[in-house]
């Protein structure tokens, strides 16, 4: 059974996209965009909605962002920071899957796609949809994760190889990124700059994003089949790594621009 993002997944994934470094990521990510006063944009798979909140203010007065997710309870956290943030009238949130927009060729100026395409088994059905709503010379902004790139410090290496395995095998790509160029020229885009975004913890801190993922993390390896107690004493290792020298972990996103020709 695949991870579902309910209430409490998005409660939890909003309090880590909350962290700074995870706020430098989105702060990257704009700055790749480049979304100006005016523009109409569309925030795929918009979750917790911190991105679509931002994008809102950078499209203001006259612009707007529309902000699509499968997940009733991730819009319904996403409509409670729009209004949080003054921005609900600049954010229209629309329940749907990636893979099936429900929008009209060329509506948008910008679409942005961040730690989605991961999630989704149909990955080239969702680009061609991505690009499909693009206006021509409007820019897709994809960020995802390769967890191959994850290094994270634990006592027993074969347990966390173990429990990482699983993990990993309930994405659905969990190393999209290196085929990410081939896949947006298949879908008629031009790949533009990519860049690296490396989240980088050298303490533990459960209200990290590393510390943030500890947890489903754990219950995702228990769903793959490793044994309950390996999982508990893997997570159990890493929070009790609270002395100098005793934590490190990161993992790499990756961020890729593309025009669709016009
Ligand atoms: C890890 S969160 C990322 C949230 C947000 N983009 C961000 O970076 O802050 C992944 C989100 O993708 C959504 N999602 C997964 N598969 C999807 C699909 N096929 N269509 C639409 N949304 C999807 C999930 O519901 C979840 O809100």
């Amino acid at each position: 059974v695949a991870r579902k993002f309910d209430a409490a997944a998005a409660a939890r994934t909003a309090r880590m996209y909350a962290t700074p470094e995870i706020a430098e990521q989105r702060a990257r990510t704009r700055a790749a965009l480049g979304a100006r006063p005016g523009e109409r944009g569309l925030d795929i798979g918009c979750g917790p909605g911190f991105l679509s909140c931002e994008l809102a203010r950078e499209v203001s007065p006259r612009g707007g962002v529309v902000a699509i997710d499968e997940s009733a309870d991730m819009l319904v956290a996403s409509a409670e920071r729009a209004r949080q943030e003054a921005v609900a009238d600049r954010v229209r949130l629309v329940r749907g899957d990636a893979t099936r927009l429900p929008f009209r060729p060329a509506s948008f100026d910008f679409v942005v796609a961040v730690q989605v395409y991961l999630y989704v088994p149909d990955v080239v059905g969702a680009l061609a949809e991505a690009a499909r709503v693009l206006r021509p010379g409007g820019r897709l902004v994809v960020v995802d994760t390769d967890w191959e790139s994850c290094v994270w410090l634990t006592a027993d290496p074969d347990r966390h190889r173990q429990v990482m395995e699983a993990r990993l095998a309930d994405f659905a790509h969990a190393h999209l990124p290196p085929q990410l160029p081939a896949l947006l020229r298949r879908a008629g885009l031009v790949p533009g700059p990519a860049s690296a975004i490396p989240v980088l913890s050298l303490s533990y801190d459960p209200a990290s994003f590393s510390g943030g993922i500890i947890e489903p993390t754990k219950e995702s390896a228990v769903r793959q089949g490793v044994p309950r107690a390996d999982a508990e004493a893997w997570a159990a290792d890493l929070r009790g790594r609270t002395g100098d020298g005793d934590y490190f972990f990161s993992v790499n996103r990756f961020l890729f621009v593309a025009t669709r020709p016009g």
